[in-house]
């Protein structure tokens, strides 16, 4: 699978871009209100490498306990497939645990992803490219 980006939970998605900027990255998107996870995102993009800004918006939201727990750090590694079916069933049979199932995402063209957490490996996120 290829990596597409990582994620980054953050505390304002409209502050941390300045720092991000700073280093060299630039805005790949719109800041994108994702209603279902109830979070915003921002992709920023530097020599090919992708980071996906997350903020939650309050204790419902996805990614609030990593922010609350953890402060401001990247959380998931994201993956895309062109066969979410096989590889979902391969990740599943060695030892993955699907903790999100996969569910449209506003910020990526409303694509499929899914998450993913193994007890060694931590959190990741697969996209199912649907070709
Ligand atoms: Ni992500």
């Amino acid at each position: 699978m290829r990596v597409h980006h990582v994620g980054y939970v953050v505390k304002d998605v409209a502050e941390a871009i300045a720092p991000f900027v700073l280093l060299g990255y630039r805005k790949c998107s719109e800041i994108t209100r994702d209603e279902g996870r109830r979070v915003d995102i921002c992709f920023m993009q530097h020599n090919g490498f992708c980071v996906e800004l997350v903020s939650p918006w309050d204790e419902s939201s996805v990614c609030w306990n990593v922010l609350k727990n953890g402060g401001v750090k990247p959380y998931h590694i994201c993956y895309e497939t062109d066969d979410y079916g096989t590889q979902s069933t391969e990740l599943q049979s060695n030892g993955w645990v699907l903790v999100a199932p996969p569910m449209p995402a506003p910020a990526i063209e409303n694509k499929q992803v899914a998450f993913f957490y193994h007890k060694d490996g931590g959190l990741i996120e697969i996209i199912d490219k649907g070709e």
